[in-house]
């Protein structure tokens, strides 16, 4: 049975049961290595617990991004120029899309979003800002192929994908979506001989730095980030019929240097039993599950990641405490190469 929940299309069993989260959490849990998809994170009390992130002392991404897109308006729209058609990769509430569309003066706004009701909210706010632009909200899932509106077809694109969201994905995912967003932004291949200006990607990418800033950022002294990690746990209890003790489990936020990011974990203080879905699991003391990365980039590396993902970075900037990065990339022609 297929149900719509807000307007996002979820395949439910009889008993309402998300079937999707249900296979990810079983087969996770039964790997020796227990992981879970940290797409899970978000439900509505996750997504409003993330929000809260955005706001705490210690996690920087946030304010250093909205830093250089506040002030950079004018590089940018040196960069890009005007009359593009702005296309933006899982939207969400657009808090940061003003600060780009003040500064480069497009032709048209496509916000891509998989949850349709909270899309059009959206859109509908950022009218009454911008009154002028035309917006064709797309309810999509952005990691695959979307068709854009044939309103924007003959013009040229910039896509948008703020937030370093590339970060939360291992690199072959990442390699995926870039390709996809490339194929989303010029279905036949915009060459010059096309006439269109190839499309531009803007997308934000945090940087490697200290470890203790690292580390803060994903466990902060107020617990927001715990209350997030741990209410995944809660979400498998309340959605799968589970019995997860999670007095029982301990946020953990660790960097893994040999592959530069953050692992956000659930691990147990003690052995513990539990069952979900009518299904049996086990841990032991000091067991984990790994429930998110969030990769940080140096220049080089972010800029490897992009030409893998078939995009040639034009330009970058970085906030005044080089914290975070944000980078211009175009659609590299694909022509022989040695
Ligand atoms: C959404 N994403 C970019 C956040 C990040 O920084 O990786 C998710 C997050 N997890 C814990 N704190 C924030």
């Amino acid at each position: 049975m297929a149900t719509k929940q807000g307007m996002e299309l979820v395949d439910r069993d009889e008993r309402g049961v998300d079937r999707a989260f249900r296979k990810d959490v079983l087969a996770g849990l039964s790997q020796p290595d227990k992981a879970i998809p940290a797409r899970w994170l978000y439900d509505d009390a996750g997504s409003q617990l993330f929000e809260d992130i955005t706001q705490v002392e210690e996690y920087y991404p946030t304010r250093a991004e909205t830093d250089i897109l506040g002030t950079r308006g004018d590089e940018f729209a040196a960069a890009v120029g005007k009359g593009r058609a702005v296309v933006e990769f899982g939207s969400g509430s657009s808090v940061k899309t003003p600060l780009l569309l003040r500064a480069i003066d497009p032709a048209a706004y496509v916000p891509l979003d998989i949850a349709g009701d909270f899309l059009r909210a959206a859109a509908e706010d950022l009218a009454q800002t911008f009154p002028d632009l035309p917006i064709w909200p797309v309810e999509a899932d952005f990691t695959k192929t979307v068709h854009l509106p044939e309103a924007v077809e003959s013009l040229p694109k910039l896509g948008f994908f703020p937030g370093s969201t590339i970060g939360n994905m291992v690199p072959r995912t990442a390699v995926d979506l870039l390709r996809s967003m490339r194929d989303t932004l010029s279905p036949e291949e915009s060459e010059p001989a096309h006439g269109l200006q190839p499309p531009m990607l803007l997308i934000g990418m945090d940087l490697v730095k200290d470890v203790s800033v690292l580390e803060a950022a994903y466990d902060d002294a107020a617990g927001v980030t715990g209350e997030f990690n741990l209410n995944l746990a809660r979400r498998i209890n309340r959605e799968l019929g589970g019995d997860i003790p999670v007095d029982d489990l301990r946020h953990e936020a660790r960097w893994n240097d040999a592959f530069a990011r953050i692992e956000m974990h659930l691990r147990t203080t003690r052995d513990i039993a539990f069952t979900v879905s009518g299904e049996s699991f086990t841990m032991r003391k000091g067991e984990s599950i790994h429930t998110e990365n969030s990769h940080k980039f140096t220049r080089r590396s972010s800029y490897t990641l992009l030409q893998a993902g078939g995009w040639t970075p034009t330009c970058r900037w970085t906030d005044s405490k080089r914290r975070f990065s944000v980078i211009l990339a175009e659609a590299s022609v694909l022509r022989s190469a040695p």
